[in-house]
């Protein structure tokens, strides 16, 4: 795969795209369906990097998977134990890889994850799961870069998480769904994928209520039965795409959403004068006459997401006015401010907050990608930026965005 991007600027984006389905229930779900006996099918999920390294994990670890002809993923795991050490290599790649801790104490009582890298937003410790799998009888050692967890006495518990982590909430629930007894999370993750995965653990069996709240109640139950589950659209491929529309002054109809999950990004877009409607078909967003500036605050869902954080610092490059983005989840993801400030925006950094002050015009330059949301963050300057703009590492945009550079070339843009 090409690992370049090279936009030309300056051709507003005109049509409709439709959005895939959701990275981050794509992974968590594939990791739990080796909860369930029998063959679990999962349809919508994104063929993208990220959960292609996922497909490669189960296989290393002895479970059949595999994509089938209509684009669903199989899984079936056997009926014996797997190998419950996720393999190093492939899971360094991948920070959700470390979704093996529930999904493995949660069928077989036993993980080996490694601790996941520091990544390039900053080091993403696992303290939140590993007290909460504690709490639910695991004994846990952390040694040698890796987390060995083994369920001793298992009974329900309650655990109530110092920050709504989603990673943490998801490996929770996955266990708690197999530990006898009565769990309750607090203060849990609220994300959208948060409800896909307890709905695809209840069509399986499982008893999880309360998801999308900050209470979820659990009570374990002995086995869980595989089926075929659809995952839910990706609010965040989505939200990437309705800014480039708006950034390079065009009119995008994006297809395939659930507009309840894109309000905060609808609210902030409207904020900074583009006009967004909801219709039968999806969302359409137009451009405004001008960008406004705008300040943003990221925060847990279903606060504006941290997931979208560099993409409007992107668009706010060319606001009329300065705006002061913070980012409150994640304590180092300003990295694509250097990489915007070369195309010539203006943007200086005071601890957790950028400040962008509005220019008007950017321009093409080589740029480089430190991770998957600064990848499409430089697409969207890239579309605005008059001339060329050469994106160095564009694999990390293919980890999380499905045939981008086709979706993008249908609504006009000149992308190679
Ligand atoms: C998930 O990561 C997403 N990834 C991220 O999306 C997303 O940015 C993040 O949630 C926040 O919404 C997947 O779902 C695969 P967290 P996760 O645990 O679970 C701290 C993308 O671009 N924390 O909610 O790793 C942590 O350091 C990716 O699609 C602890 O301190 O995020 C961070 O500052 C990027 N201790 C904050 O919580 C812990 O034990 C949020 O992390 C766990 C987390």
């Amino acid at each position: 795969m090409q690992d370049h991007l090279i936009i030309e600027g300056g051709q507003p984006l005109r049509g409709s795209v439709k959005i895939s389905g959701a990275k981050n229930a794509g992974l968590v779900l594939i990791a739990a369906s080796i909860m369930a006996e029998g063959e679990t099918i999962l349809d919508n999920v994104p063929r993208i990097c990220d959960t292609e390294v996922m497909v490669e994990i189960l296989l290393e670890m002895g479970v059949d998977i595999h994509w089938k002809e209509d684009g669903s993923l199989s899984i079936c795991p056997p009926g014996h134990e797997i190998d419950c050490q996720t393999p190093y290599e492939l899971s360094k790649k991948l920070r959700a890889s470390n979704l093996f801790l529930g999904a493995l104490l949660g069928r077989q009582g036993e993980a080996i994850v490694s601790l996941p890298g520091g990544c390039d937003i900053g080091t993403r410790p696992m303290d939140l799961h590993i007290k909460g799998v504690r709490a639910l009888g695991a004994h846990v050692d952390i040694e040698h870069g890796y987390i060995y967890a083994k369920r001793r006495e298992p009974c329900g518990s309650r655990i109530y998480l110092d920050f709504p982590s989603v990673g943490a909430t998801e490996n929770l629930m996955m266990m708690a769904c197999k530990t006898p007894g009565s769990s309750i999370i607090e203060n849990a993750a609220k994300e959208p994928e948060i409800v896909d995965l307890a709905n695809f653990l209840n069509s399986m069996g499982a008893k999880v209520r309360g998801a999308g709240t900050d209470i979820i109640k659990i009570e374990g139950v002995s086995a869980l039965k595989a089926g075929r589950y659809a995952i839910i659209p990706d609010r965040i491929e989505a939200g990437t795409y309705m800014i480039a529309a708006a950034i390079s002054g065009g009119e995008v109809l994006v297809e395939n959403v659930i507009p309840t999950h894109l309000h905060p990004i609808i609210a902030k877009l409207q904020e900074v004068g583009a006009i967004v409607r909801e219709t039968d078909q999806g969302i359409i967003v137009e451009a405004g006459s001008k960008i406004l500036r705008a300040d943003i605050k990221t925060m847990p869902y279903p606060g504006f997401p941290t997931d979208m954080q560099s993409q409007m610092l992107a668009l706010l490059a060319l606001a009329d006015g300065t705006s002061v983005v913070v980012e409150n989840v994640f304590e180092n993801r300003f990295q694509i401010v250097d990489e915007l400030n070369r195309m010539g925006a203006k943007i200086k950094l005071e601890g957790h907050a950028a400040v962008v002050e509005g220019t008007r015009s950017l321009y093409g330059a080589r740029v480089k990608a430190t991770d998957l949301r600064a990848g499409a963050a430089l697409i969207i300057a890239a579309l605005a930026a008059q001339g060329e703009t050469v994106i160095e590492e564009a694999i990390h945009i293919f980890r999380g965005y499905e045939n981008i550079i086709e979706k993008l070339s249908k609504l006009g843009a000149r992308i190679k």
